[in-house]
């Protein structure tokens, strides 16, 4: 049992805190589901990304899957092996490109063939080879949110089977490039096995025709994607998950590279908040508390279902609220018509499931400093982000002041 309370006396409010036992619990259901076979796993740092929770994930064994160069320098800053690197992303600058070369990560998972083109430009002028991987669209419905959803040619990532192959046979015939691995991601917080089985297959199949060219590929990147109970949800578990996968890769010899972020460190974090006050307008009932859309994005850009709990002293029967946070829109709410009871000034408000896409898509809009962050381990608290203040937010503006 978390104590909140002593918790944000400490380290008052709005406040992020993880568990990180539980993250490597997470962790090592999914390295236990892949027992037996070569495999990676790579933490997809655009989840959670303070340095001391990709650190955990280092001591772990973890790799790390990074979508910006300042990622990568995150991943290497908290110790994360750069063979055990990657770096995907529809749109990476040369700048980007060049750094990842240079400093020799597993390899750059490629989104088109543009791209393929400026990274073995990149690799030439450096005198390099950039081992690389092609992200391919399986055009298959992973059946999860809109705004979440990777995999079908609507969506602008990856590349369809055949620009993937020519892809792969370029690359091959380039000095300056080495095909080494291929990829695909179909979405995010998935709950069902069917697409992920499907794109598994049309995924292997490509990497058996590219061998009858011999085009040798290393790795088979299964992306990230595992959902996880922020209600209800039936989860796919991390054993008939990686059964499905395994079934696919039938005679291949493949290092499998998965990429979790949500499954590792959604349910390790909670995010908590102080009440303000209670008000009503007509018949609407809301809760005003401390933290707001800017700390935790979520349910104003996806109305993300989150649970809530109430820390109070409050008997009184539950009513259906709004909890609402103090920034000037209307979509600024934690939960609508949640049922809560009675609350009063300083009670608190925990959102459960808030350590994965939480403190990472804040913002300061409104010039509110975001939270703090609390580690927890082995029973101990320790703060691994300070909240920002004032200065912090126009300390990049104040020089330009005449
Ligand atoms: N690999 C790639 C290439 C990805 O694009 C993503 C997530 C992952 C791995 C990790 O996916 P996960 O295991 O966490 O599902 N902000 C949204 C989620 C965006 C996911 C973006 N890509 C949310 O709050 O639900």
């Amino acid at each position: 049992m978390i104590d909140f309370r002593s918790l944000t006396d400490e380290f008052k409010t709005p406040l992020y805190i993880y568990d990180l036992d539980y993250m490597t619990e997470q962790y090592n259901k999914l390295k236990e589901a892949f027992k037996g076979r070569k495999s990676i796993v790579a933490y997809a740092v655009k989840a959670n990304s303070n340095l001391s929770v990709v650190q955990h994930f280092a001591k772990l064994g973890s790799g790390a899957d990074c979508v910006s160069i300042g990622e990568v320098r995150r991943a290497l800053k908290a110790g994360v092996p750069a063979y055990k690197i990657i770096f995907s992303g529809v749109g990476k600058s040369d700048d980007e490109i060049r750094e990842a070369i240079e400093k020799d990560i597993l390899y750059i998972n490629v989104e088109s063939e543009a791209e393929l083109g400026r990274v073995e430009m990149i690799a030439k002028e450096l005198g390099r080879v950039s081992r690389i991987s092609i992200r391919v669209n399986p055009n298959i419905d992973p059946k999860t949110h809109p705004y979440i959803s990777t995999g079908l040619h609507d969506n602008k990532f990856g590349v369809d089977l055949n620009s993937a192959k020519r892809m792969y046979i370029m690359a091959n015939n380039s000095a300056h490039l080495d095909p080494v691995g291929i990829h695909f991601h179909i979405g995010s917080q998935l709950t069902e096995l069917t697409p992920i089985r499907e794109s598994a297959e049309i995924v292997a199949d490509l990497v058996r025709s590219l061998a009858t060219i011999k085009i040798d590929l290393k790795f088979f990147d299964i992306g990230g994607g595992l959902g996880i109970r922020y209600d209800d949800e039936t989860l796919i578990e991390p054993y008939d998950y990686a059964q499905a996968i395994l079934g696919c890769l039938t005679a291949l010899d493949l290092t499998i590279l998965c990429e979790p972020g949500r499954f590792l460190t959604a349910n390790a974090g909670y995010f908590v908040s102080k009440v303000l006050y209670e008000k009503q307008n007509g018949e609407k009932k809301f809760v005003v508390v401390d933290g707001a859309m800017n700390d935790l994005l979520r349910p104003a850009l996806y109305k993300a279902y989150h649970k809530i709990e109430a820390i109070t002293e409050s008997q009184g029967e539950k009513r259906a609220v709004d909890i609402v946070g103090p920034v000037c829109e209307s979509g600024d709410f934690f939960a609508k018509d949640y049922p809560l009871p009675a609350l009063n000034h300083n009670d608190l408000i925990v959102v459960h499931s808030a350590g994965a896409y939480g403190f990472g898509m804040g913002s300061n809009y409104n010039t509110r400093g975001r939270s703090a962050e609390v580690a927890l381990q082995g029973g101990t608290a320790k703060l691994i982000r300070r909240r920002e203040n004032f200065e912090d937010l126009i300390a990049l503006e104040e020089a330009y002041l005449d």
